[in-house]
């Protein structure tokens, strides 16, 4: 009896010793010869991530099977809906710098050791994330996120996914002077009664605090009006991205017929070069004169000043640790922890890719209210269904002031705002000292325009009455 047990005891050690073998062998890390981004991307292929997330998933021979196939599709399903990796693994496969979003989105998933699920590497054997990989893709992210941002920050915070705002960026000063001009008049409207800054006021953080905005003759719009405020930050214009730049997105509102109604930008360059002075200076800065796309050029050169930079959270960033209180800092440790950060990143906090609104709820069932054309989102240029109620991440700088939100402008306070992202983009319900701390953290982020602090004067209450104060 004695025997037979040591017997076995040897032979279960054998077995253990073998299956180490084997799984560190299928579970090597790649080798430190190969380039980091190599490493990485071969991490990653092993990780069969695009086999969840991507459109065109290489499904296992198993996905055939009655019952497994269903757990299979779903998973596929529900990856590729929540997360498109297929330009992630081409511009790293390629050496090329990743998005900003991609790149935070994968450091949480390694962080949190989420990915992939354990359905997945129990099959397919080599493909978990074990420790010494997972360090590898975090050394990665932090080399990556120091290469991405030429902001100088330092240490520690040098690997921070929130980025400061620039002091300044490059302007042709003459150009500003005619754009800001611009923006301040009404006669791009068809009656003069509306301009740029009707709607986006630089004293009111550059929205104008109304659900949906009022062009000319009191016409509402179907969407709420994002900030001018840092709006170059974005990689995009607009809820549903149509504008690739901001003078692309200079020439919308004036021809709009809600907006500013303008038959045309011959009809507004009419009545501009009839106010000679205005048309001289134009033309000694634009020799061939007004056009529309020397209009909107000057535009966007103007909104190239629009940013807010020396928030206290950029303090902070920059190394100065009294800046933001314990609380405050709290907030933005909870900011990362709930992924709120994995959307909302670099300088802007957002601005940088299309996100789901209802990606863990669904939110437009919620909301109970007819849907819209504008709840489309992304869908409304593109067609694709992946694309329905996508929309532009919004940037939260300032955000205290630019209530109401979200594109339907339906929350009236930040603190409803910042739950409701918890429960519909985290798939958390934030208790109240968590919803109080991160938005402790958002009144962090308001910062300076010309050296005076981002202001609102609005009376939310005139607007909204006080169902909703906090
Ligand atoms: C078997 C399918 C599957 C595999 C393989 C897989 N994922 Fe996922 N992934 C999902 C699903 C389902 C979700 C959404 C729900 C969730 O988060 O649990 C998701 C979500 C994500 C998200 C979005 C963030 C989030 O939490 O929603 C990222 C980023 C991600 N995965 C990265 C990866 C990476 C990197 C790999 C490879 C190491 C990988 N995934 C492998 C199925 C998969
Ligand atoms: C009648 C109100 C109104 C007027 C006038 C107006 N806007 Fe807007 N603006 C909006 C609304 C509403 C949106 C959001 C529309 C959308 O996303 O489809 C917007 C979006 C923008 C954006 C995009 C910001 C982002 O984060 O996507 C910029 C930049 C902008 N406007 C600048 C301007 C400029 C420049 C002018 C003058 C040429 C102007 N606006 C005139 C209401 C207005
Ligand atoms: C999956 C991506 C994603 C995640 C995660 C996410 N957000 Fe958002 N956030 C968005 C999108 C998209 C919108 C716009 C929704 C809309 O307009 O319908 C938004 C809007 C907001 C707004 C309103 C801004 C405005 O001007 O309208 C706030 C505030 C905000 N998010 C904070 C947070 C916080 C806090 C968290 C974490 C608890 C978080 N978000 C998590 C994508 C995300």
């Amino acid at each position: 009896m004695k025997r037979i047990l040591k017997w076995c005891f040897w032979a279960l050690l054998v077995a253990v010793a073998a299956i180490a073998v084997v799984y560190r062998a299928v579970n090597r890390v790649p080798s430190a010869d190969m380039p980091q981004n190599e490493r990485v991307y071969a991490i990653f292929e092993e990780g069969g991530c695009l086999s969840c997330h991507s459109a065109d998933p290489q499904l296992p021979f198993y996905s055939k099977l009655p019952l497994a196939g269903k757990v299979v599709i779903k998973d596929v399903d529900s990856g590729y809906r929540a997360y498109d990796m297929t330009r992630f693994m081409e511009d790293l496969k390629a050496g090329k710098q990743v998005n900003a979003v991609d790149l935070a989105k994968v450091e949480k998933v390694v962080m949190d050791d989420r990915m992939p699920l354990p359905k997945y590497y129990l099959v397919h054997w080599g493909s978990s994330l074990t420790k010494e990989k997972r360090a590898v893709v975090l050394d990665w992210v932090r080399d990556e996120r120091m290469a991405m941002y030429e902001d100088g920050l330092t240490g520690e915070r040098a690997a921070e996914p929130v980025r400061p705002i620039a002091h300044s960026l490059e302007t042709d000063p003459a150009k500003v002077a005619l754009g800001s001009a611009l923006f301040h008049d009404p006669r791009l409207s068809v009656d003069n009664t509306v301009s740029c800054a009707t709607c986006h006021a630089l004293e009111t953080a550059g929205v104008d605090n109304h659900q949906y905005s009022d062009g000319v003759g009191g016409q509402k719009g179907g969407v709420n009006a994002p900030t001018v405020y840092n709006a170059v930050y974005n990689f995009v214009q607009f809820w549903d991205g149509r504008a690739q730049t901001l003078a692309d997105q200079a020439a919308g509102p004036p021809l709009n017929p809600v907006e500013m109604a303008s038959p045309s930008f011959d009809d507004i360059i009419a009545k501009l070069e009839k106010d000679k002075p205005f048309s001289k200076a134009f033309k000694e800065v634009y020799p061939d004169g007004l056009t529309q796309a020397n209009i909107t050029d000057a535009i966007e050169e103007f909104e190239r000043t629009l940013i807010t930079p020396d928030s206290r959270f950029d303090k902070w960033l920059r190394g100065d640790d009294s800046a933001i209180t314990a609380e405050e800092l709290e907030g933005y440790e909870m900011f990362k922890t709930y992924d709120c950060a994995t959307c909302h990143v670099g300088p802007n906090l957002g601005g940088l890719s299309y996100e789901l609104m209802g990606l863990r709820r669904h939110y437009f069932a919620d909301r109970g209210l007819e849907l819209t054309v504008e709840d489309n989102g992304r869908y409304k240029e593109t067609q694709q269904e992946r694309d329905r109620h996508r929309f532009k991440v919004p940037g939260l700088r300032n955000v205290e002031h630019t209530w109401p939100y979200y594109h339907d402008g339906t929350r009236h306070t930040l603190e409803e705002a910042v739950r409701d992202m918890g429960l519909y983009q985290s798939g958390v319900e934030l208790a109240d000292a968590e919803v109080a701390g991160i938005t402790s953290f958002l009144r962090t982020l308001t910062g300076e325009y010309q050296g005076q602090p981002i202001t609102n004067s609005n009376p939310r209450e005139m607007i909204f009455g006080h169902e909703h104060d906090h």
